[in-house]
């Protein structure tokens, strides 16, 4: 069986990863895979189970039970929980914060590194997340680790919720970022980390099409 060609892209909350894989599965005919929805859709299933964010025993209990599966819809990645689509509910606070410590627990990483693999195996992928080039994918082709300066994601995502036509609050964002790039890379179970063989991109100057042509670059 063909292996796919694989890029595997790592790095904090906000650094761009997913505008930028995005745009570089687009230009190259590859298919995105967000690893974070996953983590999101296991946490909207944990939330609808009515469990707690800090009862890891139980999450560890009810998370095999989640159906969680993968579709291509005209291009865009749609993440089905119990063949729900449920792409719409989980770019909330609440699935975030829930997903923040889901996602540290050992079962929910095993069945959702499982489902990913599988998806990288056959196929050519850009695939996003925090433990892509160290653990679900150590054999990828170009492995990338892009990151920003706390304070440029934290304006950037300011600008994102002021273009919503919300009244966010810098200084909180800032913070709130801080806190979970602290949580990703402390957590026991395949923390947040470069892997040796990654290629640091640093975006807090660069354009995005900058970052896209020096990751296209390196897989030529
Ligand atoms: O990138 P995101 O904000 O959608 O990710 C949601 C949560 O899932 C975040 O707390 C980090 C976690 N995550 C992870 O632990 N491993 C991944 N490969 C992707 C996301």
């Amino acid at each position: 069986m063909k292996k796919g060609y694989n890029v595997a892209i790592d790095g904090p909350a906000g650094a761009g990863k997913s505008t930028i894989a995005k745009r570089i599965a687009k230009e190259m005919n590859f298919i995105y895979v967000d690893t974070g929805a996953m983590y999101r859709a296991m946490a909207l299933y944990l939330i609808r189970q009515g469990i707690a964010p800090e009862d890891t025993d139980r999450i560890a209990e009810v998370c095999s039970g989640a159906d969680i599966s993968i579709e291509y819809r005209d291009g865009e990645q749609v993440v089905l929980l119990s063949g729900e689509n449920v792409n719409a509910f989980l770019r909330t606070e609440e699935v975030g914060n829930m997903a923040s410590w889901s996602s540290a627990v050992p079962a929910v990483r095993e069945k959702l590194v499982e489902l990913q693999q599988r998806l990288a195996a056959t196929a050519d992928v850009v695939m996003d997340g925090r433990d892509i080039g160290t653990v679900v994918l150590p054999d990828a082709d170009v492995k990338i680790y892009l990151t920003a300066s706390s304070a440029t994601r934290a304006r950037r995502r300011y600008l994102e919720l002021k273009e919503k036509g919300e009244e966010p609050d810098l200084q909180k964002i800032e913070q709130d970022i801080i806190d979970r790039d602290y949580r990703d890379m402390h957590r026991e179970h395949s923390p947040l980390r470069q892997a040796e063989d990654a290629v640091l991109l640093d975006s807090s100057d660069m354009t995005i099409q900058e970052v896209v042509e020096r990751i296209r670059e390196l897989c030529r």
